[in-house]
């Protein structure tokens, strides 16, 4: 067979060492040959590739980031996209098109197969840990290694001159990041998309534990939290080319109002990209190196529309309608739980 991959969406560790290990398996185990597309789906429709071989993608297990690189966007935007595809998929001789993504980009690999009958099948891939089907995503738990480094690290700075420290991470719709590394910094508490804070009651955590004797503050915040209606005012967001939201100035608005509360001096600190570069941990290797394995044989079975997905740690198939335009979000359980125990 011929294999078409691609990466799409936001980069994320482990992207590289699933490109190699369906390389790896393809080429070896079934004589197959793979190409990868540049640039997400760009690289379909402009026939932009790269011949992948077993000798191309040595040393690539460590690599952070995507050689192929990555794009936002999507066939489905413009008006010849979806004939475009169909058409490098006869023209380059592709039999199987193997989309890495999160939410964005398995919506459209699955539109693309359910509605255009292309022959596609879905890995998910995001540090946000978001995607609806799979008990975990690659990328998420390196990001959460590095979130709970830089908390470990503002706990001393932080204590040295009794200040809030507000950590701003990623997590557009759904708080996983936040929750783990909040959990596993100690945080003084942890805001998230999924529940709409009030900013008062941030302050009287901060307030009491400072009262308590306890200095150094840290909360951990998403950069998708919102505020209580009519409490504070976000600033109206921009977006991308893309139409997607820029984000990234929660915690400016929350520490200035956690300092007038609470009298308390604050400071932000954003992680930003810092949690999607670099190299992928052991277990994200390994996730990603397990997911590209399967991927190759859910391609051998003609389990098209389908994504490789970890279930209860196993690697199962799952239908790409399933994470469709949805968001996987946290246990909210654990959150009331976390913060009724840890947020006094
Ligand atoms: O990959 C998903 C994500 O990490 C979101 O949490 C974040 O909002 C977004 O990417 C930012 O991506 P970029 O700045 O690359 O568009």
């Amino acid at each position: 067979m011929r294999l078409g991959l691609l990466t799409g969406g936001g980069d994320c560790p482990g992207l590289n060492a699933v490109i190699r290990a369906i390389t790896r398996k393809a080429e070896s185990r079934f004589d197959d040959e793979v190409i990868g597309f540049y640039d997400s789906w760009d690289g379909v429709v402009e026939q932009r590739f790269t011949e992948l071989t077993k000798t191309s993608v040595r040393g690539l297990l460590p690599r952070g980031g995507t050689i192929l690189g990555t794009r936002r966007g999507s066939p489905l935007d413009s008006p010849h996209g979806v004939e475009r595809v169909q058409a490098a998929m006869s023209e380059l001789r592709i039999d199987a098109l193997v989309v890495i993504g999160g939410n964005g980009s398995l919506t459209v690999a699955s539109i693309l197969h359910q509605k255009y009958g292309i022959p596609v099948v879905g890995i998910p891939k995001t540090i946000d840990n978001d995607v609806v089907g799979t008990d975990a995503t690659f990328g998420f738990q390196t990001a959460v290694q590095i979130a709970t480094d830089a908390i470990d690290r503002l706990h001393t700075t932080a204590e040295s001159h009794d200040r809030v420290m507000v950590v701003e991470v990623m997590g557009r719709d759904a708080g996983w990041i936040a929750l783990h590394a909040g959990i596993a910094g100690g945080a003084t508490a942890i805001v998230i998309p999924e529940v709409r804070f009030d900013i008062d009651e941030l302050a009287g955590v901060v307030s009491r534990r400072h009262a308590g004797g306890r200095y150094a503050s840290v909360v951990v915040v998403a950069e998708g939290a919102l505020p209580v209606a009519d409490t504070l005012v976000v600033p109206q967001r921009k977006c991308d080319q893309y139409g997607h939201e820029l984000l990234g100035d929660i915690a400016h608005l929350v520490a200035p109002e956690l300092s007038s509360r609470t009298g308390y001096e604050s400071r932000v600190v954003q992680l930003g990209h810092i949690q999607r570069g670099g190299t992928p941990s052991a277990y994200d290797r390994v996730l990603a190196t397990r997911f590209g394995l399967a991927a190759v044989d859910a391609v051998h079975d003609g389990a098209f529309g389908e994504m490789v997905v970890l279930r209860c740690g196993k690697i199962e198939r799952e239908s790409m309608t399933v994470a469709q335009g949805k968001t996987r979000l946290v246990d909210l359980d654990l959150f009331n739980d976390v913060a009724a125990t840890f947020f006094g």
